[in-house]
């Protein structure tokens, strides 16, 4: 590794719990690749604290920005001083941009990274009528993203109706001609399928939709990590499906989440 010196720029990825966090190596190995001197490390950072440790970030001249992982996605938009489109329609933050007047602005690479994982994978969901179970942070980061790339139909499916009936309504406002739909555990007629729950990172979780209804045509997509192959995916790839795993919605933002903290894009703050 560049040995870290007083011209080394900072980064940071803040969470709780951090044990788990998997964003620092693969930033690291990002900018040592590309020569830039320039280093993320985990900060264990508590709920109650947040406004206290981001407010501190403003104040460090060497420091770009941060990632904002598990709770504090939510919690960002309101300690932000600008947000992009993207971090609006959901209402949460999960990468910010720190300028060099000590303003923040974040962003919501989610979406935009799911989209980016499928297309690596030779997937393309223009055209497609897309079913997502899941209306959390996600699952609506998701339905954003696939909305913008040009799916033709969105079919959204959450344990709780009502928020997902909420999504739906601001989709709608953004996107006025696309085809959407609430939607039960039946997930047919659907070209892609999307869990974008947090069901399938315990053992015992039950499945997110009815996998007794999934077809052999259908290409069915994960955002879980851990494990690497869901309980979902194994019932996907028995019912003869093309199966998406969860990391690739990861390694896509890690370039996407870098260069908005550098100020590299024109959204982040940066030069065009
Ligand atoms: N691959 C990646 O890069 C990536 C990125 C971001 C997040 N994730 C993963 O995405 C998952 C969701 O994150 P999030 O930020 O969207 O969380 P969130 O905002 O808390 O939303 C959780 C979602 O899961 C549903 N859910 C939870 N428990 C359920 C249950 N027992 N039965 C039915 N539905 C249930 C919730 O439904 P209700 O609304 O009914 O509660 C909601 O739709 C996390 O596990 C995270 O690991 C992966």
């Amino acid at each position: 590794m560049t040995p870290i010196t007083g011209r080394t720029r900072f980064m940071a990825i803040l969470a709780d719990p951090i044990h788990h966090v998997m964003t620092p190596p693969l930033i690291n190995a990002l900018c040592q690749g590309r020569g830039q001197d320039a280093v993320m490390v985990p900060m264990h950072v508590r709920a109650e604290a947040l406004a206290q440790v981001v407010q501190g970030l403003r104040g460090i001249e060497s420091f770009d920005g941060f990632i904002a992982t598990v709770p504090h996605k939510t919690a960002m938009p309101a300690l932000c001083d600008a947000l992009t489109d993207e971090a609006v329609q959901v209402g949460a933050v999960n990468v910010v941009r720190r300028t060099p007047d000590g303003r923040l602005v974040g962003g919501l690479l989610d979406g935009k990274g799911f989209v980016a994982g499928l297309r690596e994978h030779g997937i393309e969901p223009a055209g497609l009528r897309v079913y997502i179970a899941g209306a959390g942070g996600a699952g609506s980061a998701i339905a954003f993203a696939l909305a913008t790339a040009g799916a033709k139909a969105l079919t959204i499916a959450n344990r709780n109706a009502e928020r997902a009936r909420e999504l739906i309504a601001r989709l709608a406002r953004v996107h006025p001609a696309l085809d959407l739909a609430l939607g039960g555990p039946d997930a047919s007629g659907h070209g892609l399928v999307v869990n974008g729950t947090s069901l399938g990172l315990r053992p015992d979780d039950p499945l997110p939709l009815d996998a007794s209804r999934l077809h052999p045509s259908q290409i069915v997509a994960e955002i879980i990590m851990q494990p690497p192959e869901t309980a979902l995916m194994a019932a996907a790839r028995a019912r003869g499906c093309r199966v998406h795993p969860g990391l690739p919605m990861l390694t896509s933002q890690i370039a996407l989440m870098a260069a908005f903290m550098r100020g590299e894009t024109a959204e982040a703050g940066g030069p065009p």
